[in-house]
């Protein structure tokens, strides 16, 4: 199996940085391949432009755009890491899909609706939060309707693993080396 892993994550120190690390690990020793895109070290432009339209529209996709694409394609299962930052994915990632998960390549408007173009592969989702999970669940929920419904099901993709892991702040390194340890067991 082919994994992306795509880290929307400031701090290459963070917990869920290191989860990436060792997530990465983890599908290696296991014999599959792995990529990880980190979009802040990559430094990409979340600015869905007019300019991107354009460059859509005659069929010439911005070249930042190409190179995620082609992660994309290589990919059986795209894995989504991030903290929640207000009840959402931080404004990087969201922009990478906004640019990234773009009409033509990832999705098209036919005479019978919208049709996904990113079928046969999974997504996954793993997401930190500073609220306990307990006192998150109803957000959980919402955001696993806006990660499984709008955007993978709407791109053809089978939604997979949505994994989310609460008061990351302020648990025990025991409990956040168990987080770890949860999702290597998932994947
Ligand atoms: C801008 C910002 C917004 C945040 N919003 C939320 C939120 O809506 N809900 C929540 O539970 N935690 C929120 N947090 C806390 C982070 O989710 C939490 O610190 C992070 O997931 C911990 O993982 P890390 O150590 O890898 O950063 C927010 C943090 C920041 C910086």
């Amino acid at each position: 199996m082919k994994h992306l892993t795509v880290i929307a994550h400031p701090n290459p120190e963070s917990f869920g940085s290191s989860l990436v690390k060792e997530l990465y690990n983890h599908l290696i020793d296991k014999g599959d391949e792995a990529h990880i895109r980190n979009l802040y070290q990559t430094g990409f432009n979340p600015v869905l432009s007019s300019e991107d339209f354009s460059s859509f529209a005659d069929n010439r996709t911005p070249n930042d755009i190409k190179t995620e694409q082609e992660y994309i394609k290589w990919a059986d299962h795209v894995i989504f890491v991030y903290p929640v930052w207000w009840g959402g994915m931080p404004a990087i990632l969201k922009g990478y899909i906004d640019r990234v998960f773009a009409e033509g390549f990832a999705y098209e408007y036919t005479a019978n609706g919208v049709n996904g173009l990113l079928s046969p592969r999974k997504g996954s989702v793993i997401c930190t939060t500073g609220e306990s999970s307990e006192n998150y669940k109803k957000i959980h929920d919402a955001m696993r309707v806006i990660s499984s419904e709008v955007i993978f099901k709407f791109v053809g993709m089978e939604p997979y693993k949505q994994l989310f892991y609460g008061a990351v702040p302020s648990v025990s390194n025991e409990v956040r080396a168990s987080y770890i340890q949860n999702v290597k067991e998932e994947f």
